[in-house]
């Protein structure tokens, strides 16, 4: 039996992210389909698995503040799904964002996809409620940063902390 190609992660620099097109209409339609096309040019940071010379899964990660990183998306070609894919651009940008000194990591999800949001349950992620605690305070909540995240009717926000806050919590009562 033949083994599958390696696969091999690297970053698409702004010449070469059209390279993952082919996925993100394969992952997107309408509305989300542009903004991911117009996101792929414009995140700070695109990471892509490459099998075969052949761009099969994407991400595209911001970081808004030096605290604060963000998958804006992460798009897996149909016919390579269930094969680890998104789990392993996952883990790299989780393992990036780290490396950087991000504390929290948040992405955005339609309400009923439930592929993303059992991919990113299973590494840690939460739901962020609207009113919760801050992240600068010890939470999850998102203040100052929803808008920037361009989170839109339909969608959830989750969240996951990867380090303490460096700044100290509220002092006890
Ligand atoms: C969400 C997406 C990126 C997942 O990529 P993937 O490579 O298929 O995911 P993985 O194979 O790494 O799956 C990891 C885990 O996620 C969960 N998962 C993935 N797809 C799932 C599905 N269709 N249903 C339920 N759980 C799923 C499972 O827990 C899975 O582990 P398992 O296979 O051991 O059960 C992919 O479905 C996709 O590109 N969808 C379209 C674009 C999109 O919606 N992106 C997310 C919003 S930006």
């Amino acid at each position: 039996m033949t083994r599958p190609p390696p696969v091999e992660l690297v970053d698409l620099e702004p010449g070469e992210r059209d390279r993952a097109v082919p996925v993100i209409i394969d992952s997107f339609e309408g509305i989300y389909r542009w903004h991911a096309k117009r996101t792929l040019r414009e995140a700070g940071e695109v990471r892509a698995a490459v099998q075969d010379g052949e761009v099969v899964a994407v991400s595209m990660l911001e970081r808004f503040v030096p605290e604060v990183g963000y998958v804006y998306y992460l798009a897996v070609a149909a016919s390579r799904r269930r094969q680890g894919l998104g789990q392993l651009l996952l883990d790299d940008a989780l393992s990036r964002f780290e490396k950087a000194g991000v504390e929290v990591v948040y992405a955005a999800a339609e309400e009923d996809n439930t592929a993303s949001l059992t991919l990113f349950r299973s590494r840690g992620f939460r739901l962020v409620e609207r009113k919760e605690l801050g992240y600068k305070e010890g939470g999850l909540g998102a203040w100052g940063l929803r808008s920037r995240m361009r989170v839109v009717w339909g969608e959830v926000l989750l969240g996951k902390r990867i380090a303490p806050p460096r700044t100290p919590g509220p002092s006890p009562v």
